[in-house]
Formats: C-alpha cells, sequence, structure tokens
C-alpha cells in the first residue's frame, strides 16, 4: 500500500531546494552584518509552555497544536512558533547574566494544524530574530531594518508593504480595554461565539475577528492606538521618525493586535501588496522572559514565513539566477573499466578545489551518458576510454560551445580549460 505525504507538509527538492539554500544563505548573510547570534532550540516542548506564553485562548494554542502524550506520560507540543522556545532557552541557560542587548536568530520547522490554503501549511518554517535587553525603540527599528534588509536583498522589498501599530503597555492598554468593553457591551450579544469569549479572556483579540457582523459592530470601536499613555505615544512617535530617517515606508494600521498573547507596545506585519498574504511579523513583548519564570527583560523580534518567500520568489520570478546557476563544472564519462582508477586522482583533487564534479556510475551507451551530461547541465565532459589511457589523454568536450580537443590527463590541463 502507498503511504503519501501528511496534509500540509512538502517535499522539498530540486529546484526549490536551491531556493531555500538561496534564502538561508541570504539570511546567514544579512544576521551576520547585524551581528545576531544563531539559535537551535528544540523541535518539541512542554505544551505548558505554548499555553503560558502564546496564550490559551489564541487559535495556535486552542485548535492548532499537535500536542501529545510521551512515553513518559508528559505533554508534549511540537513547536507552534519560536519565540518561546527561544525565551525558555534565554532563562535555562542563564542567558541573563550576559552583557545585552543579546541578539538571536533562528530559521526552523514550526507545526500548526491549520485548514490548507496558498502558503498555508501544517508544518511550515520561519527566520525569526529576537533581541533581549533593551527597552528602547530602537531595539524595534533594528528588527525592522534587519527584516527589509533581506527583502531588499532578495528583490521583495517593493512587493510588500509594512504595517506598524502600537498597542500600548500593561498601563493604558487596561485602560483602553475598559473603554473598548463598554463600547462592544451593548452589542455583544449579535457577536460571534468567539468575540463573546474574548470578550472576556482576551478583549483586544475581538479587533481580530472576521465574522462580518463583527467587524461591522467593531468598526467604530475606540482604537488601542489613539489611547496610549504619554511615554508609549512617544515611543511609537520616535518608532516612525527612525523608520523615515532609514527610508524604510510603512503604514499606521490601528488594527494590527496580532494573534499571540505576549505582545505589548510596538506590533508591525509584513504583507504582500498583490496576494494579500501575511509574510512575516513581529513586536515587543517585555513581559514575556519574567512571565516564563526570568528577570524582567525587554524584548522584540519578529517571524518570517520562509515558505511563503519562497513562493513570492516564484510568482515574482526572482528565481531564474538562482536555478540557472545549477550546473555541473565537469561529468568523467568513463567508457574503459579501467578508466576509474587511472582518473581517480584527478577527479578526487578537482571535488577538493570546490569544483562540481559527477563521475559516470552507470553502465550504458555513450550517447546516453552524453544525453545524460547535457541534462544535469554540465559544462564539460571528460571522455576516458581505452585509447586515453594508452597514451595518458583525455578528450574533454566543451558542452556550450560543441566543441572538444584532446589533452595531456592532467589536473593542470583540465582546469586550464575550464577557468
Ligand atoms: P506569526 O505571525 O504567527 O508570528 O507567524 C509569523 C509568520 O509565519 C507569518 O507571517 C507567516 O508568514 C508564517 N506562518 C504562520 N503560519 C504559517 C503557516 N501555517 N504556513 C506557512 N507560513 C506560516 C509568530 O510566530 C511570532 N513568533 C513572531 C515573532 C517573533 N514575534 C516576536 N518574535
Amino acid at each position: 500500500m502507498k503511504i503519501s505525504r501528511q496534509k500540509g507538509t512538502k517535499d522539498i527538492v530540486f529546484e526549490d531546494a536551491l531556493i531555500w539554500e538561496y534564502l538561508e544563505k541570504k539570511i546567514r548573510k544579512i544576521a551576520y552584518s547585524y551581528n545576531v547570534n544563531e539559535i537551535r532550540t528544540p523541535v518539541f516542548e512542554a505544551t505548558e509552555l505554548y499555553a503560558r506564553s502564546v496564550g490559551d485562548e489564541t487559535d495556535i494554542v486552542n485548535k492548532e497544536m499537535y500536542t501529545f502524550k510521551d512515553k513518559g506520560d508528559r505533554s508534549i507540543t511540537l513547536r507552534p512558533e519560536l519565540t518561546a522556545g527561544v525565551v525558555r532557552a534565554y532563562i535555562e541557560n542563564g542567558f541573563e547574566s550576559l552583557p545585552s542587548p543579546l541578539k538571536f536568530w533562528y530559521v526552523g520547522n514550526m507545526y500548526r494544524y491549520e485548514k490548507m490554503q496558498k502558503g498555508r501549511y501544517r508544518e511550515f518554517a520561519q527566520f525569526g530574530v529576537e533581541i533581549f535587553g533593551s527597552s528602547s525603540y530602537h531595539a524595534d527599528v533594528e528588527t525592522i531594518c534587519l527584516s527589509h534588509s533581506l527583502f531588499k536583498e532578495i528583490g521583495l522589498w517593493d512587493k510588500l508593504q509594512l504595517n506598524i501599530n502600537s498597542i500600548g503597555c500593561k498601563e493604558c492598554r487596561a485602560k483602553y480595554i475598559e473603554k473598548l468593553k463598554e463600547y462592544v457591551k451593548p452589542n455583544l450579544e449579535n457577536m460571534c461565539q468567539t468575540c463573546n469569549v474574548r470578550y472576556e479572556k482576551n478583549p483586544l483579540r475581538m479587533l481580530d475577528c472576521k465574522e462580518e457582523r463583527c467587524k461591522e459592530i467593531l468598526q467604530n470601536a475606540p482604537m488601542i492606538t489613539d489611547n496610549l499613555c504619554d511615554e508609549c505615544k512617544k515611543d511609537f512617535e520616535n518608532l516612525k521618525k527612525a523608520l523615515d530617517d532609514f527610508g524604510i515606508d510603512y503604514v499606521v494600521d490601528k488594527k494590527i493586535v496580532r494573534g499571540l498573547d505576549y505582545y505589548n507596545k510596538t506590533v508591525y506585519e509584513y504583507t504582500s501588496k498583490d496576494l494579500g498574504l501575511a509574510v512575516g511579523g513581529g513586536g515587543r513583548y517585555d513581559g514575556l522572559v519574567e512571565m516564563l519564570g526570568g528577570k524582567s527583560t525587554p524584548a522584540v523580534g519578529f517571524g518570517i514565513g520562509m515558505d511563503r518567500l519562497v513562493l513570492l520568489l516564484k510568482e515574482y520570478n526572482l528565481v531564474e539566477d538562482i536555478i540557472n546557476k545549477n550546473y555541473v563544472d565537469v561529468y568523467f564519462l568513463i567508457l574503459d573499466e579501467n578508466g576509474y582508477s587511472y582518473a581517480s586522482d584527478v577527479i578526487t583533487k578537482i571535488r577538493e578545489l570546490g569544483y562540481k564534479v559527477e563521475l559516470d556510475i552507470q553502465d550504458k551507451s555513450f550517447k546516453s551518458k552524453l544525453r545524460y551530461a547535457d541534462k544535469i547541465k554540465s559544462k564539460y565532459v571528460c571522455i576516458i576510454g581505452e585509447n586515453e589511457i594508452k597514451c595518458g589523454k583525455c578528450t574533454l568536450k566543451n558542452m556550450n560551445e560543441g566543441t572538444q580537443e584532446d589533452i595531456n590527463f592532467s589536473i593542470d590541463e583540465i582546469l586550464k580549460r575550464m577557468e
């Protein structure tokens, strides 16, 4: 019986694998240029970590987690996001005592049991950055600049829109929530079941409801952005000015509250202008380290959907160069069994020099071997038969020009032609 891939997962191979490799290289380069440390945390964590950080009234925790009991009867969850895991690692490894700010980046798979849509998978990856120990808006700006640098580097910046908002600190948000509840109360019975639950448990999330009747009721609701305390207001103004200074375009979207509970003050999202797809999101989460048992530590970060970056790169035909670079430098086509020992040293050395070398390992006709060399886009084919071995030579075929010559079989002679 055939066993199929699980819904919402994919096999990344060939051209797609090249695009992923390209993205990962760019990410590494940008993270290096911002002096950010790589962090790799486990794919599974204690379920409680997510319930306490992402929030048990969020869709992620309520509906989307892959949770199971392990053989030791512990409740385990495949990570639905990575911020919580990085915070856990920060506390557990005593990173609090290291010089701050401390900056981390990651690329990793995560798991959400979601309804499938374009760009929405059950296993997906994010590139993320988390900065610990700075309460300055400059840290928020730094995360936006870093993500902006990546989008610019891969040619996607002008296809995206950056939406920013501030959801205030604990104090001004508490006051605002009272105002929001007061506004909603007379209409609560006309709102959906989820909004009714959120009204009690997490009122801000009502603003994220997709139900038409709720959207209508909330249309004229007071907005947190207009109800910030002086400090939050000043921070948000400073943030906008700094983005202007860096020449980063943004739109203030008062409706952004984000789907995870740990945020405060700055929140932001990148969406694709044409496809309306959320490409990334982030913000400040000053209370999370303390909430998970660490010292009070301000923090800010973002996560960008890798799968969605790949989708956009393909959508906008930005992948041709990446794929075209996928050629083989030289294919060693062996027509006589003794050719293998004859060529072994040269092949090893060329590989050690960093060239991409394919060795003929299949018993086929000369013609089909040549056809194969063409298919794998080999620039040169080095043909070794009985005659060549006798004379200490090889036939080097230039596949682009369709020419060939007999040369002495040495690494220098081959490289002289290939360079
Ligand atoms: P998030 O908004 O849940 O934030 O996810 C960030 C990005 O991950 C989304 O904008 C989207 O591109 C991608 N993503 C989410 N779900 C899926 C899916 N099912 N399939 C494909 N891509 C998806 C977070 O996860 C926060 N931890 C970000 C963060 C880091 N905030 C502060 N630090």
